[in-house]
């Protein structure tokens, strides 16, 4: 089946009771046994529960991957993934990473004994240099958050297989219908289903999807002992989103695109980052490695905060809230919102200035978009 059909059908066909054309929502803590030995597969729903085995084995078909566990929030995949190293291992990430990611290595891993390397991810040279005998793992978060710097995932995929270490690619900003890492080598693959996949900003959660037994196997364990999965309800809400996935991301990039090129020609902007524009660094690389450029996009205006502040409060149909993903147009400044968890060296260093502001474009008509940025960037 092509992508969007596997969006519209896969696992969702759970009611062998009534034959319902949606997966019935299951919200129960506990399942009855036949007898001693004999369940119906499921026995408690922090382990199993029908509703997000659905939506489960939809995201592991739109992946690549042989399985899927969806947790509670894209948090709580990450740290998921993270329990698949031990004391003592290294692991290599982008400087530039989603912030919540960067707190919870830099903070609370490096805490219990794992340790980071943050290095520029355009820079094989950097990453290659970073790698030591206990580096077990690379984290690819590509495009990266918010100045969507591409990475080659093929690139870094041969880095890591050279060093032994597994890669885990955050792929929240592309989704499945633009790029799939495990195609490229990556070895785990993380969402946080809170954005494109629901779509509609109505949930948070995440997922992990593995293409390896033993990764699928530990997860699995991880996810059940730590309580890490997401409830039915949730689970119900991201496959009922992922279904409009396909049509939901080719209006998120033909908003974002118009919105982009309307940026750059506007005098109040030094620099737009978009990976669809010729002149963002990634866009050869983006064309080839995604299958579209995808819906987010930050500029930098002149006059820095103040100005950012004008623009942000300006806007009526971009709301000033953090997230993405959703087909409501969304305005951020990383400076205090996604990125306030990363201190100022650490967000200059990834070069983030406080003249940038974030932009996820949601699925309204591109005109109306475009058309509300340019009176909030008006003098
Ligand atoms: C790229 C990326 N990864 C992970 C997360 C964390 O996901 P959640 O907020 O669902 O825990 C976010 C949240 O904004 C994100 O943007």
């Amino acid at each position: 089946m092509e992508f969007q059909t596997r969006c519209v059908h896969v696992g969702v066909d759970k009611d062998s009771a009534y034959l319902s054309a949606t997966t019935p929502i299951y919200p129960t803590s506990t399942f009855r046994w036949d007898d001693l030995e004999t369940n119906r597969g499921f026995d408690y729903t922090r382990s199993g529960n029908p509703t997000r085995q659905a939506l489960e084995e939809n995201i592991a078909s739109l992946e690549g991957g042989i399985d899927c566990w969806a947790t509670s929030t894209g948090m709580s995949a990450i740290t998921a993934a993270a329990y698949l190293f031990e004391s003592g291992d290294h692991i290599i990430a982008g400087k530039d990473i989603y912030g919540g990611t960067y707190r919870l290595f830099a903070d609370i891993l490096a805490r219990q004994h794992l340790e980071f390397s943050f290095v520029d991810m355009l820079d094989l040279d950097a990453i290659r240099a970073a790698v030591r005998p206990e580096t077990k793992g690379i984290w690819i978060e590509t495009p990266s958050n918010p100045l969507l710097f591409v990475t080659d995932i093929a690139a870094v995929c041969e880095i890591a297989k050279e060093a032994g270490a597994i890669t885990i690619a955050d792929n929240t900003f592309c989704s499945p219908y633009l790029q799939r890492p495990m195609e490229h080598g990556v070895d785990v693959v993380m969402h946080s289903t809170t954005k494109y996949l629901n779509g509609h900003s109505d949930v948070v959660g995440g997922c992990l999807v593995t293409r390896h037994e033993e990764h699928a196997e530990r997860i699995a364990y991880i996810v059940n002992a730590l309580g890490l999965a997401c409830s039915p309800f949730d689970a119900w809400l991201v496959l009922r989103g992922i279904k409009t996935l396909g049509p939901r991301m080719e209006a998120h990039q033909r908003a974002a695109s118009a919105v982009a090129e309307m940026l750059q020609e506007h005098p109040g902007v030094t620099r737009v980052y978009y990976p669809g524009l010729d002149s963002h660094p990634g866009h050869q690389l983006a064309s080839r490695q995604q299958d579209g450029f995808g819906a987010m996009l930050s500029f930098e205006v002149s006059g820095g905060r103040e100005m950012a502040k004008r623009v942000m409060t300006r806007t009526r149909l971009f709301q000033l809230a953090e997230s993405l993903g959703g087909v409501e147009s969304l305005i951020s400044y990383p400076e205090t919102m996604s990125h306030a968890s990363m201190d100022e060296p650490a967000r200059r260093a990834a070069g983030i200035t406080d003249g940038i502001l974030r932009v996820s474009c949601g699925i309204e008509h591109p005109d109306d978009l475009c058309q509300d940025m340019s009176q909030a960037l008006e003098e």
